[in-house]
């Protein structure tokens, strides 16, 4: 089904039905980009059936979890989760954003306590809406918007 061949793996997790091209984007909010622990592949602008192209990632040998895995709903609400063991997919689930993030996100406004370096305030933020997914500040109430978001995780 998918349009290009990449073998299945024995154990680990799939992240599949990525918006096309997004798939190192998620890998930043994953923070595997630059310090790779397991082999992964990554498949962009694959045939997604009736939705068009979409990306996948696929890392062997480890098991993303918890709070982690929700973050990826900032930018792949629709993305789904399969945990595959002996080659067998044991769970498979949607990402689910909180109703509150921390950490992560970078509040959009500059003088933000959260953006002061002589502070140290983690970010924390009010889920206001999914999708498009729009964050509210707990300290100064800005918006960071999913432009915003995905410029923080975008490599200059
Ligand atoms: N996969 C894998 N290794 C396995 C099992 C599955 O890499 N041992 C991958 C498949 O290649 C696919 C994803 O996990 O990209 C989900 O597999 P599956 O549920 O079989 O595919 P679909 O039914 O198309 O998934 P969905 O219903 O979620 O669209
Ligand atoms: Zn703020």
């Amino acid at each position: 089904m998918e349009g290009i061949l990449v073998r299945k793996i024995k154990d680990g997790t799939v992240i599949d039905h990525i918006p096309a091209g997004m798939a190192f984007t998620v890998l930043r909010i994953l923070g595997l980009v630059r310090s790779p622990e397991s082999r992964l592949a990554v498949i962009v602008n694959t045939d997604s059936g009736k939705y068009g192209s979409k990306d996948i990632i696929k890392i062997e040998n480890k098991y993303i979890e918890g709070d982690l895995l929700n973050k990826i709903a900032l930018i792949a609400p629709h993305a789904t989760i399969n945990i595959i063991k002996d080659y067998e997919i044991v769970e498979k689930y949607r990402v689910d954003l909180p109703d509150k993030i921390e950490n992560v996100v970078k509040c959009s406004n500059p003088v933000c306590i959260t953006n002061s370096e002589r502070e140290a305030v983690t970010p924390s933020f009010e889920v206001v809406s999914k999708e498009p997914v729009r964050l509210k500040c707990t300290y100064c109430g800005r918006y960071t918007e999913f432009e915003d978001i995905i410029k923080q995780f975008t490599e200059k």
